[in-house]
């Protein structure tokens, strides 16, 4: 199916990112979000780094002007009437989602793909809250959207094989990397990530290493732009603890205990880089 006009549903962190490289890609995208306010924030922020672009000689003033056409803003769901895919990136949890997703199925026509940009909720669970289960499937972007090259397509158990196509297609044309992963806790990244950042926690917690030793190691060693500890603390502590913790409740599986060091710099509020304080000092 040929995609022209894509709607964005959220217009936060990912929301944002996801309609400016739909918009530099030449795809009209209505950006729809409940706060006035956050579209605003959304537009400035786009609006910004297209000037940027200009200002370093990118694009030029009439580009501008083109992408600045292709994209609008809405409060309202029903804007999403004439779109050939949504994709969705609004708060992590399944009854909001599954709201949202019994509402496009009925504004959206009946060929209208429906993506999620959950990081961890089930792609089947949303989809059984609508009428097209076969064109719902998980577009996973990485943040910030704009750098991050990746997008995790993930099927759910009665994704059709033409959604997925279109979806690996349309991916491609805003010049992301389709990767297809099947529907598991984390996909392929988060829960690769969260065993290395685990495993960094559970060496500094037996006193292996100081934490600058383990990421100096990691980075030297293993060629990481970035150690571990201080991947956890951009993360955030207590995200990485609900992430540890939600794999190891899914799966079932030890491996993914949480250790318990990252439990006591949690409950002590050291929550990493927001906080000013995590494996590192960053109050300095
Ligand atoms: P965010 O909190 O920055 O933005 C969410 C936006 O959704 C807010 O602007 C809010 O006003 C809006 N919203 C909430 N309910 C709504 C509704 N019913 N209708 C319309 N708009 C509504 O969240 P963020 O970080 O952008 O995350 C969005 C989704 O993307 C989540 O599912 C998250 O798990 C996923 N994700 C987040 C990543 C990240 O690094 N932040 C990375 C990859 C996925």
């Amino acid at each position: 199916m040929d995609i022209k006009k894509v709607g964005v549903l959220g217009a936060g962190t990912m929301g944002a990112g996801i309609a400016q490289v739909c918009a530099e890609s030449g795809f009209e995208t209505v950006v729809v979000d409940i706060e006035e306010a956050i579209l605003q924030k959304a537009l400035a922020g786009i609006g910004k780094s297209w000037q940027k672009a200009v200002d370093k000689g990118k694009i030029d003033d009439a580009a501008k002007a083109a992408r600045e056409k292709l994209i609008s803003f809405s409060t309202e769901i029903a804007s999403f009437k004439d779109c050939d895919l949504v994709i969705e990136a609004i708060a992590e949890q399944i009854t909001i989602k599954q709201k949202v997703f019994k509402e496009m199925d009925g504004v959206c026509p009946s060929h209208t793909i429906l993506a999620t940009n959950t990081s961890a909720l089930s792609i089947t669970e949303i989809a059984a809250a609508t009428s097209r289960a076969d064109r719902i499937a998980g577009m996973h972007f990485f943040n910030p959207v704009t750098a991050m090259k990746l997008v995790e397509v993930v099927p759910g158990t009665a994704t059709s094989e033409a959604t997925k196509e279109t979806i690996v297609t349309f991916t491609k044309s805003i010049k992301k990397e389709p990767v297809i992963a099947k529907e598991t806790p984390g996909f392929i990244v988060n829960r690769i990530l969260n065993s290395l950042i685990i495993e960094a926690a559970f060496a500094y917690q037996e006193g292996i290493a100081s934490a600058e030793e383990i990421d100096k190691a990691m980075k030297l060693g293993a060629g990481l732009p970035m150690g571990p500890l201080a991947l956890a603390d951009l993360v955030g502590l207590d995200i990485a603890l609900h992430v540890s913790e939600y794999f190891y409740n899914e799966f079932n599986d030890p491996k993914y205990r949480p250790p318990i060091v990252l439990k006591q710099k949690v409950r002590a509020g050291d929550l990493g880089v927001k906080t000013g304080k995590g494996f590192f000092d960053y109050s300095k």
